[in-house]
């Protein structure tokens, strides 16, 4: 999660890999921590807890308390004079190794003393342009109706930009266009593929695959071209570059939350036009990164029940893949099948089958996906719809105010005006609801008339 939508003040329950774990803040010692989503005592998730007064995270069924070590510091039905029950390690939360990066939490998914201080050694990958106060960066993050392997290969996939989001991303610089929408070849080379990289080359741009979560575009305007490479230890370095030149990354976190459902995480940090991030509040990005989301949702939905009946290791025979353009997205597939099991390794978690597919307003869902995760949007969902409540009691208010109005108390003029001014109020309250339902909550994409 990016710290951005952690609120320090409660605890935050989150489904990665299969794993329910709890996130909350531990203002002792001044950390994020995270730890099974299951109260030792009798399973409660302590994501729905609370963290109390001397900085516990409280379950709040029984009200056990334990400390950011998963220590249990406190059972209220313990006599005070009875044996000390909760230093028993049976009362011991699980903890899991966490580390800050890039403005990210993350964690690492084994409680095994072993790998306690696995983050000294071993960093998440690193991208210094999300730390470099020089760039912009606005994060986004969505819980996706389709799968991990689905979402990455989506990333990876160039050519689907102009149909599938045609008319809300307008990235089609060609004069010549062979048809509406500008799809046109790609000139997409694989550089690398090795089991902890994939790049490859497009243009003034460089893809790069870190397995087996980021993936990231890299481009450079203008003089010689300083391109980012990654190591294959996890990290990513930058070679000079000429100063002042114009840089921007698509930066993609890609998380399996379990079979048919992924997490994204999206920024794009830029070294140019920065001010716009700086005034432009982060749900107005959000409202434009939830639609090309929701533009191919459906699609892939749909794909990737086909591409389970077909099978992983079916997957370059079974898809006809001619050109270039889908280079990155069979190099992908390649290195699913060579170097990770042809999918997610769900820990024998789950049967294997993808869960039945919801009603399209489930599917297509934004509020629980998104805007209540969001603290942007979620203070904007907010105010508008107190927005909208102000402007219909306006609207109400003034109405019954031309109504009780004795007759010449009120010009023909200012009955009028007051009559418009209700009537202006109930449209936009109305037109608000609209806004704020098809936004925050569900905008079912069609294509047909785009
Ligand atoms: S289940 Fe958590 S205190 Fe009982
Ligand atoms: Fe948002």
């Amino acid at each position: 999660m990016p710290i951005c939508d952690l609120d320090k003040r409660r605890p935050h329950g989150k489904k990665v890999m299969g794993m329910d774990v709890v996130v909350w803040w531990d203002k002792n010692e001044k950390e994020w921590k995270v730890m099974d989503d299951a109260c030792p005592h009798r399973y409660a998730p302590l994501s729905e807890g609370r963290i109390d007064q001397w900085g516990r995270l409280q379950c709040v069924y029984h009200g056990w308390c334990f400390n950011g070590s998963g220590d249990c510091k406190f059972i209220p039905q313990a006599p005070r004079d009875g044996p000390p029950v909760h230093t028993s390690k049976r009362a011991c939360a699980t903890v899991y190794p966490s580390c800050v990066q890039n403005d990210i939490l993350w964690f690492w998914p084994n409680a095994d003393p072993l790998y306690k201080d696995i983050y000294l050694t071993k960093r998440p990958p690193y991208i210094p342009e999300l730390d470099d106060s020089s760039f912009s960066k606005t994060f986004i993050t969505r819980d996706i109706a389709y799968g991990y392997e689905l979402l990455i290969e989506n990333l990876m996939d160039p050519a689907h930009v102009q149909y599938s989001h045609y008319g809300i991303m307008n990235n089609c610089l060609c004069t010549v266009k062979a048809d509406r929408e500008g799809g046109r070849p790609l000139d997409i080379t694989i550089t690398k593929l090795d089991v902890n990289t994939i790049t490859a080359n497009q243009g003034p741009g460089r893809n790069t695959f870190l397995p087996p979560c980021m993936y990231y575009s890299y481009f450079a305007f203008g003089g010689p071209q300083g391109i980012t490479s990654a190591e294959s230890s996890g990290s990513v370095q930058e070679k000079p570059s000429a100063e002042k030149q114009k840089k921007a990354l698509l930066v993609f976190i890609c998380i399996p939350v379990s079979p048919g459902y992924s997490r994204i995480m999206f920024a794009s940090p830029r070294n140019f036009a920065t001010w716009a991030d700086r005034i432009v509040p982060r749900w107005i990005f959000h409202l434009g990164q939830n639609l090309i989301l929701d533009s191919d949702l459906y699609l892939l939905h749909v794909e990737e029940r086909k591409l389970k009946e077909i099978g992983s290791y079916n997957w370059h025979k079974a898809c006809y893949v001619p050109t270039k353009a889908d280079a990155i997205v069979a190099a992908f597939r390649r290195w699913l099948n060579k170097y990770a099991g042809g999918q997610v390794d769900w820990r024998g978690k789950y049967s294997g089958e993808l869960p039945p597919t919801p009603p399209r307003e489930q599917l297509l869902d934004r509020y629980w996906t998104h805007t209540v995760n969001c603290t942007s949007c979620n203070l904007a969902y907010k105010g508008l719809n107190a927005l909208e409540v102000i402007l219909q009691i306006a609207s109400i208010g003034v109405v019954g105010i031309v109504a009780a109005a004795k007759q010449g108390m009120l010009s023909v003029v200012a009955r009028y005006s007051l009559v418009t001014v209700a009537l202006l109020c109930f449209v936009a309250s109305r037109w608000l609801s609209h806004f704020i339902y098809k936004n925050f909550h569900f905008h079912d994409y069609d294509h047909a008339f785009r």
